[in-house]
C-alpha cells in the first residue's frame, strides 16, 4: 500500500529486484502514476497497480481476490505533522481507518504478514538518545498519535491471534533518492522537511533556508537528526519480510543509521555536492522540535542483519540528482 509514494516506490524497486511480484495499491493522494514509469525504467518491470483508496473495503477486497497476495507492506498514509495539528480528524480517519480496513481485508483473504511504516516520532522527548525500541513512547501531535495507535492495534491483533506476523518499522529521517535519479520524493507545495527544502533552495525554487533555532544544546546549536538513505530503508522492508517468514507475533525495529547530523552539517554536505553556498536565515525554534534524535540500531542489526550502508554524502548526492534531473517531470 502507498507504493507510488516516496518510500513505497523505493521499496517496490527493492522487492522487484529481489524477485517478488509487486501489487501497488494507492489512491494517488500524494503521488502520481508517473512513478510507475520510474520503477519500470529501473527494474524493467511495471508493478501491478490498483488505483484504490484503502478505506474502501470492497475495493480492497477486490484487490485481494484478483492477486495471490502473501504479504502486505503498508506504507500508505498521510504524513504532514503540521497538517495533522490543524486537521486531526483527517489524520485519524485516513491513517487509522485505512489500516483497519486493510486488516479486515487481510483477515478475509487469509493473509497474516504485515509490515507497517511507523516513525521515530512515536518516541517521547523525555527519552535520552540514542532511542532503542524500548524507549518511552509519547507522540506529541496527531500524526504521531495515529502511528502510535496503529502500533497498539497491531500489538492487540498479535495477542488475539497467533497467526499474525507483524513487523513495525520506526523510520528515522528518510532522505535521498534512487541512485538512478528516476524516483524520489515529490513534496507538494512548500516542503516542511529539511532535505526537500534545502534541495529547492539549491535549485533556486526557494530563496533561502530557514533554520529553526541555533541555540539548542548541541555542538553548533542546531538540531540533530538521524538521516537514512531511502534505498537503505527500502532494503529494511525486505529484511523484515524475511524475518517474518519464520516468526509470528509483533516485532518492532528502528531503521536509522545510529548517527546524528545537525542542520548546519547537512547544509554543508549539500553545499559540497552542489559546489555553491546555500543562503540561510536563522529563525526562532520550531514548536515541537526535539534537540537530538538518533536511533539505537542494534536490534535491526542483530535480528534482521540490516544496517544502513549509505553515507550522508551519498544521501545528498542522490537527492540532488533526483532534484536536478527528474523531480519536476515526475509530479
Ligand atoms: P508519501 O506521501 O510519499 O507516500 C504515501 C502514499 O500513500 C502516497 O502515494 C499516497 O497517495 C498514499 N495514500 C495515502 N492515503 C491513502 C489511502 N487512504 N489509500 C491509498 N493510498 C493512500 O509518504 P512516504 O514518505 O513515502 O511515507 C510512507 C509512510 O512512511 C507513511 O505512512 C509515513 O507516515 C511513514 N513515514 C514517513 C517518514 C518520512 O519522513 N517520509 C518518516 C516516518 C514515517
Ligand atoms: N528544519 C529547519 N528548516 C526547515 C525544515 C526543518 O531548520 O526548513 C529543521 C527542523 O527544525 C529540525 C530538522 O531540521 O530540527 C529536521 O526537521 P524535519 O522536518 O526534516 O524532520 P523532523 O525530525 O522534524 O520529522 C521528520 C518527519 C516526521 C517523522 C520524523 C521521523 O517530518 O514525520 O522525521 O523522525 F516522523
Amino acid at each position: 500500500t502507498g507504493g507510488m509514494g516516496y518510500i513505497g516506490s523505493h521499496t517496490s524497486v527493492a522487492l522487484i529486484e529481489a524477485g517478488y511480484q509487486v501489487v501497488v495499491l494507492d489512491n494517488l493522494d500524494n503521488s502520481s502514476e508517473k512513478v510507475l514509469t520510474g520503477i519500470e525504467s529501473i527494474t524493467g518491470q511495471t508493478p501491478h497497480f490498483a488505483h484504490t483508496d484503502l478505506r474502501d473495503v470492497d475495493a480492497v477486497l477486490e484487490v485481494f481476490n484478483e492477486y495471490p497476495i502473501t504479504s502486505v507492506i503498508h506504507t500508505a498514509g498521510l504524513k504532514s505533522v503540521e497538517e495533522s495539528v490543524t486537521n486531526p480528524s483527517k489524520y485519524y480517519e485516513n491513517n487509522i481507518g485505512s489500516t483497519i480496513t486493510l486488516v479486515k481485508a487481510m483477515q478475509t483473504a487469509g493473509v497474516s504478514t504485515l509490515v507497517f511504516s511507523s516513525s521515530a516520532t512515536v518516541y517521547s522527548s523525555s527519552s535520552k538518545p540514542p532511542f532503542d525500541e524500548n524507549a518511552k513512547t509519547f507522540p506529541t501531535n496527531p500524526y504521531g498519535m495515529s502511528k502510535y495507535i496503529i502500533e497498539q492495534i497491531m500489538a492487540d491483533l498479535a495477542l488475539a491471534d497467533s497467526k499474525w506476523r507483524l513487523g513495525i518499522l520506526r523510520y528515522f529521517n528518510p532522505v535521498g533518492a534512487h541512485p538512478s535519479g528516476k524516483i524520489g520524493e515529490s513534496p507538494s507545495g512548500v516542503p516542511n522537511n529539511l532535505m526537500p527544502y534545502l534541495m529547492q533552495v539549491a535549485i533556486g525554487k526557494l530563496e533561502k533556508l530557514p533554520i529553526y533555532g541555533d541555540d539548542y544544546e548541541t555542538p553548533d546549536g542546531t538540531c540533530i537528526r538521524d538521516y537514512v538513505h531511502v534505498v537503505d530503508l527500502a532494503r529494511g522492508h525486505l529484511a523484515a519480510l524475511e524475518f517474518l517468514e519464520n516468526k509470528n507475533g509483533v516485532h518492532f525495529w528502528n531503521l536509522g543509521t545510529g548517527k546524528g547530523t545537525s542542520v548546519l552539517e547537512l547544509v554543508k554536505e549539500v553545499e559540497k555536492v552542489i559546489e555553491k553556498p546555500i543562503p540561510i536565515e536563522m529563525k526562532q525554534r520550531r514548536k515541537g522540535d526535539i534537540p537530538i534524535v538518533f536511533a539505537d540500531v542494534a536490534k535491526a542489526s542483530s535480528q534482521l542483519s540490516w544496517q544502513a550502508k549509505y553515507s550522508i554524502e551519498k544521501m545528498c548526492a542522490d537527492h540532488w540528482k533526483w532534484q536536478k534531473h527528474y523531480s519536476d517531470s515526475r509530479q
